[in-house]
């Protein structure tokens, strides 16, 4: 089986731990020798960087239809996979992404319960072929990543849109990701976000190491 495309997205729901893992995966494969780039969803681009802050945190996205919320993830990706994502590809270098297309079929499909049909069809063409060689869900249960996302220093002082959402809407993003770990069993894989940082560390880099024949 030919090895897949070097590039790795990060899922879950909020503060599982995934900006964290994904700096300590760059500077592990970077010390091997190989060039990382590291970027995130919404934003990565300076369009995306404003959508990330319409969606986030301006007065003017509050209270937003979801069809508009829809569009605006897609309209961050779109410009992110072909200013940055592809180009990087092309040079040879892995790509990480924090957040990528799941994250729309979870938050907007199973979240929203926007039809996950019309998600589908949208995301493909938001990203056209361009779709990550590996991608690891970091798992927990939505009452300890609120806990965790209590504790967590507030530059801002509050929590953001989409933060502010109810732990129910957290559960129905929880067996989203089981669905589309289910629906692409290859791609996508489920792991505990549970552990300390460094068993969930080990988690990851055996998945890496697996499926990259590293
Ligand atoms: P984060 O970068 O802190 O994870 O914040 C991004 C937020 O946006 C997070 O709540 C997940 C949400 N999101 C969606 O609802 N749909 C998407 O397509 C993406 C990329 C993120």
């Amino acid at each position: 089986m030919s090895i897949p495309s070097r590039f790795i997205s990060f899922e879950g729901g909020e503060a599982v731990g995934k900006s964290t893992q994904i700096a300590r995966l760059a500077h592990r494969l970077t010390h091997l020798g190989h060039h990382v780039l590291v970027t995130r969803e919404p934003g990565g681009t300076p369009l995306g960087e404003s959508i990330r802050h319409l969606l986030k945190h301006a007065p003017e996205g509050r209270g937003m239809t979801s069809e508009a919320e829809l569009l605006l993830f897609l309209a961050s990706r779109a410009e992110l996979v072909r200013k940055v994502i592809i180009p990087a590809l092309d040079e040879g270098a892995w790509v990480l992404s924090d957040r990528f297309l799941d994250s729309t079929t979870v938050y907007q499909g199973a979240g929203r319960r926007l039809p996950v049909e019309i998600v589908e069809r949208i995301n493909a063409f938001s990203v056209g072929p361009h779709l990550p060689g590996l991608t690891l869900v970091l798992d927990l249960e939505p009452e300890i990543a609120r806990q965790r996302l209590q504790e967590r220093p507030k530059p801002t002082g509050d929590f953001d849109r989409m933060e502010a959402e109810p732990t129910e809407f957290y559960a129905r993003v929880r067996e989203g990701y089981y669905a589309v770990a289910k629906a692409h069993p290859l791609r996508v894989k489920i792991l505990s976000g549970a552990g300390s940082v460094e068993e969930t560390a080990d988690l990851i880099w055996q998945q890496v190491a697996k499926v990259f024949e590293l």
